[in-house]
């Protein structure tokens, strides 16, 4: 298939560090359809050739698998293009129609017009409407054309329905495609995998089984040069509106019809409507906002966030948010989802963790710790299944808990797909599963609306985010919050 993928940030660093090395893993994996160019589109002045050294630069700072030989890198850029457009002008735009369409100017590709045109907008969220309009306006919006649209999309309900409005303007739904990039997961296709494709967990996966759920999304590293984006932005916002509400959908939707996109987002919507709404009091309640102070982060002394670069004295920024929510549907009703992320947490580390009731009338010796179900993301992808077995040589006295471990690198010793490899294959294919709808999107944002709100109110009242060590576990009320429901996260079990 003959594709052209444009990327609109070319040169910015969600281009280099991720985008690029992701495509360059395609085309090594045999992935990339052959017949396709890939353009990079910034400001910056410089032609296809100086951009393929701009790169080879660039990939030395990378390591692992993604930092290509020279050889490699030298038959991978062959298909790399570089086109100088100032997106903000709009006289700029015709250039990239001539580029993409006019035969004359096709740089690379002899048969003409590409079947896939997929537009990346790695860029700021500010310019989505101009680019799309300006798109529409010289004729590049046709059926064959996708825009793939980066977070942050919007910082509130309002702003991300004005984007939505100004990208429906120009493309259909089925030509928006919305990142995030927790969904292109290989442990998130996996959850998919042992949800639907096993008959094993279906049957157990209700309230009458499962007693909680835990969504943690740990890292350890602090907010490094992101300080000035991530004050504006805070935790909730960066991770619990889009990949941890992501995920809880996964974890908790209906069994779709089919696989087909829309059966799946449907379901996931679903969920998100299901969920408890927000007021002033559960706000405050339910929800633990944190901002990391000082600490000793594996091993390393690193300062607090106030101490970061680019933030403001001052700020009441939460890098730290941990929350209970439900369900409220005859699935889940009362079984409590604790969602948890930050950063300069204790360690680097994402998983979802499916609690299991204990048994109804224990007939064994000592304590019955309940069986869990962990789903490791990261820092690798896998599956453990922690049990109690019969301990000790009569086999009746007591029990102990032993883990079934399912390492999915060991299990599929191939080279792993990436997170934003995925995705871009799929882009280019134009298949939307892995993609977020707008209703979701709109949905989600609706659903923390209430509680950013209950904290402009309390910063305006003096009342700051919770302190916690850098290299601890957040704030301690995070702790009491599972405790009240006679819980522990699962580092504490
Ligand atoms: C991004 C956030 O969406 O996800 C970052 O903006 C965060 O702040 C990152 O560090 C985490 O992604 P991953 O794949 O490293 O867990």
């Amino acid at each position: 298939m003959s594709f052209d993928l444009v990327l609109i940030g070319g040169t910015g660093d969600l281009a280099w560090r991720k985008l690029m090395p992701a495509l360059f893993q395609a085309w090594r994996h045999g992935t990339l359809p052959a017949g396709g160019r890939i353009l990079a589109v910034s400001r910056e002045d410089m032609d296809s050739a100086a951009y393929r050294v701009w790169l080879q630069q660039r990939f030395q700072d990378l390591s692992g698998p993604t930092r290509p030989t020279a050889e490699a890198l030298a038959a991978f850029t062959a298909q790399v293009h570089y086109l100088q457009v100032d997106l903000a002008q709009d006289a700029h735009y015709p250039a990239l129609r001539r580029w993409l369409k006019e035969p004359a100017a096709q740089e690379g590709r002899a048969d003409g017009p590409a079947e896939s045109v997929v537009f990346y907008l790695a860029t700021s969220p500010h310019l989505f409407p101009q680019v799309c309009r300006q798109l529409g306006a010289i004729g590049l919006h046709g059926p064959e054309v996708r825009v793939v649209l980066e977070k942050p999309l919007g910082h509130d309900l309002e702003s991300a329905r004005a984007i939505n409005r100004a990208v429906g303007a120009v493309f259909g739904e089925s030509q928006a495609l919305r990142i995030d990039h927790y969904l292109g997961k290989s442990a998130v296709q996996n959850l998919t995998a042992l949800r639907f494709g096993n008959a094993l967990f279906e049957p157990l996966w209700r309230r009458d089984s499962i007693a909680s759920i835990e969504i943690t999304l740990a890292e350890s590293l602090g907010v490094g040069t992101r300080g000035d984006f991530y004050n504006r932005t805070g935790a909730l916002r960066d991770m619990v509106q889009n990949h941890a509400l992501q995920l809880l959908t996964m974890i908790a939707m209906e069994p779709p019809a089919s696989a087909h996109a829309d059966a799946i987002r449907n379901e996931k919507l679903k969920v998100l409507q299901a969920l408890k709404p927000f007021d002033a009091a559960s706000a405050r309640r339910d929800v633990v906002r944190g901002q990391y102070r000082a600490g000793v982060c594996e091993g390393r002394a690193v300062p607090g966030y106030l101490e970061e670069r680019n933030v403001p004295a001052g700020s009441r920024c939460e890098t730290f948010v941990a929350l209970r929510t439900e369900v409220c549907n005859w699935r889940w009703a009362g079984v409590p989802f604790y969602l948890r992320t930050g950063k300069r947490l204790a360690a680097g580390t994402a998983c979802i963790v499916v609690n299991f009731r204990a048994v109804p009338h224990p007939i064994f010796a000592g304590p019955h710790p309940a069986n869990r179900l962990v789903i490791k993301l990261q820092p690798a992808d896998g599956l453990e299944l922690h049990l109690l077995a019969a301990q000790g040589p009569t086999g009746t006295q007591a029990l102990a808990p032993v883990s079934l471990d399912l390492d999915f690198d060991h299990a599929f010793a191939e080279d792993r797909v990436g997170a934003y490899e995925r995705l871009l294959l799929e882009a280019i294919h134009g298949r939307l599963n892995l993609f977020v709808r707008n209703d979701e999107q709109e949905e989600a944002w609706r659903w923390v609306e209430p509680v950013l709100q209950a904290w402009r109110e309390d910063d305006a009242a003096g009342l700051g985010p919770r302190p916690y060590a850098a290299g601890s576990w957040g704030p301690a009320a995070a702790s009491a919050l599972v405790a009240r429901d006679g819980f522990t996260w699962a580092e504490e079990q």
